[in-house]
């Protein structure tokens, strides 16, 4: 199958890098380009152009009005810090929380500003009243930071850790169900992703939050792929603890994420670290952990107005779109499996067959992409087979796909 983009593809022109000009620092003040103008939106980023960008999944990309927005706000804070960090920041952060709140439509008082989901796990880990004989039930393939954090917090308060193993082609329904058989008295807490980072996996966070709110048993959910791709992704959510990342498809520089606590526990939580904040009420319990980074945190509503400036909800359904292509072309070139046909976020992941690269090559594979061909993927072995996992961020597009394919299959071993 040829792949013909729906969306024509910028040509890369010669090797130099895209001026940054002042105009696309400011992008808000004129309209948008249209979603389909590949080249303009890629203008819009300070992503080097001579490269394939198809890991957005993992550390996401910083628009460049983001970029200028955070350099607002630290030449701010350099030009009179004791005044800024001192008087200024609490309203500062007073209004960044409510933007974010609204944007994942949970109450701002549940919501504190972290560093990134793995500190996040860990403050909310730190904080749960676990005892002796208590059981924290788990899916086998949990981000593995975090289920780290679940592991020390069980080792420390001498509870038992039920890692269920969810195997990477069983379809999410089984996985809940194999959760549950697991949920018993003795069950504290529950943890599972809501987007898995391997598989892409989309659990079905709502209903499995009611059944457990049903038998009294906690649920945090790791929803650091949610914001973005699924809008206002904590909204009703049944769920005691939740994060999600600002900094993967948010766009947000890195070092910005969002834990919310359901108003029952917010008086237990403690602080990733011990700061002078200590004793304050939980959400600016978290403010402040010492001298430290604010931008990003900062930077964030900018981050969001840019992405409702560049296409809102409209944006992700092409991505959503230019994902699907991409499950279909690959399954049709190379003839492996997917794991989800009919994505509903913007990342997927197919098999890539023996004789395109061996699943044991695949380290070595992801590498010489990246350092040859200029292509970034994420390409891993699992049970015998070999994965890719692809992200189609806005600036993606289906030619992106064959480029990685044809680099893929001129991988020499
Ligand atoms: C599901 C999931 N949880 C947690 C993380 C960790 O995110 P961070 O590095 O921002 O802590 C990732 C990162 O990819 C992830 O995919």
């Amino acid at each position: 199958m040829r792949l013909r983009p729906a969306v024509p593809c910028p040509r890369r022109v010669g090797r130099q890098r895209q001026v940054v000009t002042a105009t696309r620092t400011q992008p808000l003040n004129s309209p948008p380009p249209g979603l389909t103008d590949i080249e303009a939106i890629r203008a819009l980023y300070r992503l080097d152009p001579d490269v394939v960008h198809l890991n957005h999944g993992s550390y996401g990309a910083v628009p460049q009005f983001v970029v200028a927005e955070r350099r607002r706000i630290e030449d701010r804070i350099d030009a009179n810090s004791n005044r800024e960090l001192r008087y200024l920041l609490e309203s500062e952060f007073h209004t960044t929380r409510h933007t974010l709140a609204a944007f994942c439509g949970i109450d701002p008082g549940g919501l504190a500003m972290v560093e990134n989901v793995t500190t996040g796990a860990s403050a909310v880990l730190e904080s749960f009243p676990l005892r002796a004989s208590d059981q924290v039930v788990v899916p086998d393939d949990l981000y593995p930071s975090v289920h780290m954090a679940v592991q020390r917090a069980c080792s420390r308060a001498d509870a038992e850790l039920v890692s269920v193993p969810t195997p990477f082609l069983t379809p999410v329904n089984e996985c809940v169900d194999r959760l549950l058989s697991k949920v018993g008295s003795r069950t504290r807490l529950v943890v599972t992703d809501h987007i898995s980072t391997m598989s892409a996996r989309v659990w079905p966070v709502h209903e499995l939050g009611s059944t457990l709110a049903d038998r009294g048993v906690a649920y945090l959910v790791d929803a650091s792929h949610a914001p973005g791709p699924i809008e206002h992704p904590a909204k009703d959510l049944p769920c005691d603890f939740w994060i999600g990342s600002f900094h993967k498809w948010v766009g947000a520089p890195r070092g910005s994420a969002g834990l919310w606590v359901a108003p029952q526990w917010r008086s237990s939580m403690q602080s990733p670290v011990i700061s002078h904040a200590n004793g304050w009420n939980y959400p600016q319990l978290f403010d402040w952990s010492g001298t430290h980074d604010v931008t990003p945190a900062l930077a964030t509503p900018s981050a969001i107005a840019f992405l409702e400036w560049l296409g809102g909800s409209v944006l992700w359904q092409r991505s959503v779109s230019v994902a699907r292509t991409a499950n279909d072309f690959l399954h049709h070139r190379w003839g492996g499996r997917v794991l989800d046909p009919s994505p509903a976020i913007p990342m997927i992941v197919v098999e890539v067959p023996e004789a395109v690269v061996a699943p044991e090559q695949l380290g070595n594979a992801a590498r010489w992409l990246s350092d040859v061909a200029k292509v970034e993927a994420v390409l891993f072995p699992m049970y015998g087979s070999g994965w890719a996992r692809l992200s189609t961020p806005v600036y993606a597009c289906e030619a992106d796909i064959a480029k990685f394919a044809e680099a893929l299959e001129a991988y020499p071993g």
